[in-house]
């Protein structure tokens, strides 16, 4: 067993979070993370009252977290207190400035986690107060920025050794497994996030034909693009795109934003029929580079429990590379 700051602080099993992913990651995944030790979180994402109430009947009687997506909940801020009124285990923000939303959540005592993609945002966030930064890297599938996990979570190690020692740090972008999980602790992390992996299990609420799509395809298929932001009609901030698996729709738009525009109301009309039948080539799929490493959809425990055990193998293991 691995235990670190983010497990005992949390009260955790595994050192892993289940990122709070839009739409997919529901009261079910959720429950079903937080049963077998981990944080499970139901992805809020831009705030829609009647499928949190839903979820969060779902995952009754588990302590799982909410995410909200930053700048989308800052224009719906009855949301945060309804979410505030289920006493979740976490509150997790991501993509903007959670200065007023972090503030309103300490009042309240519980967890606050804030994802980032640069080091200035880490910076923000530790000075705001925040329990847990979440340092995520370009190789996370949705959305993100340009940084690589690599460099960004030693980075923001270093600031919090040295200025805020009793904040903690997860990593995201790229943890699918006990390698990624090992590398995430030894970069200086307290744990990890992790989306597509969870996205690709069985308690998600996803298509199977996008999960297998996920299943065929490797991280030389992702990219990150702005054409679904366009397409669903999000006005997220200039500074973020999504990492999805390239399809023809992509490769169609991807290099043509301005004539896309020109054809928005028959793409979202094609875009929303095929979310409705689950048709990878009229939708893209929402995963990161480890794509290339999902080799099949297993039970959320299942692979909470394997990507934590090899961890541990392999960090216990690796040490023969010290010489006596
Ligand atoms: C399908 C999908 C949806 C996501 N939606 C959100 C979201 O609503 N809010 C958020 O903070 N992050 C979201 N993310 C990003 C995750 O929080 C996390 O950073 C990412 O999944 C980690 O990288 P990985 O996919 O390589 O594990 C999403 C990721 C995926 C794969």
């Amino acid at each position: 067993m691995i235990e670190t700051k983010l497990t005992k602080s949390l009260g955790l099993k595994h050192p892993i979070i289940q990122a709070p992913m839009a739409w997919a990651a529901g009261g079910e995944l959720a429950a079903a993370v937080s049963r077998a030790g981990g944080l499970g979180s139901i992805g809020a994402a831009y705030g829609e009252l009647d499928w949190m109430s839903e979820q969060f009947g779902i995952a009754y009687g588990q302590r799982v977290a909410c995410g909200f997506i930053t700048w989308a909940i800052l224009q719906k801020p009855a949301l945060l207190d309804y979410a505030l009124e289920q006493q979740p285990a976490a509150m997790i923000f991501s993509f903007g400035n959670p200065s007023g939303l972090v503030q309103k959540v300490q009042r309240y005592s519980i967890p606050t986690i804030c994802q980032v993609q640069t080091f200035r945002d880490a910076q923000h966030a530790i000075e705001l107060g925040v329990d847990v930064i979440v340092a995520q890297g370009s190789e996370a599938g949705g959305h993100g920025e340009k940084r690589a996990t690599f460099t960004l979570v030693p980075e923001v190690a270093d600031y919090i050794a040295a200025n805020a020692p009793k904040t903690l740090l997860c990593a995201a972008g790229g943890i699918c497994d006990g390698r990624g999980l090992a590398a995430a602790l030894m970069l200086g992390a307290d744990g990890a996030v992790v989306g597509s992996r969870f996205w690709a299990s069985k308690e998600a609420l996803v298509h199977p034909n996008m999960q297998n799509a996920a299943i065929r395809a490797n991280g030389d298929d992702t990219i990150r693009t702005k054409v679904v932001d366009l397409i669903r009609n999000l006005d997220w901030p200039i500074r973020y795109n999504a990492r999805v698996i390239k399809n023809d729709l992509i490769e169609k738009w991807h290099n043509k934003l301005s004539d896309l525009e020109k054809h928005l109301y028959e793409e979202t009309k094609k875009w929303n029929k095929g979310l409705k039948n689950g048709d990878p080539n009229k939708v893209a799929a929402f995963v990161g580079e480890v794509a290339g490493q999902i080799r099949e959809i297993d039970y959320a425990e299942t692979v909470l429990e394997s990507i934590s055990s090899e961890a541990d193998s392999l960090l216990k293991e690796r040490s023969r590379y010290v010489l006596k």
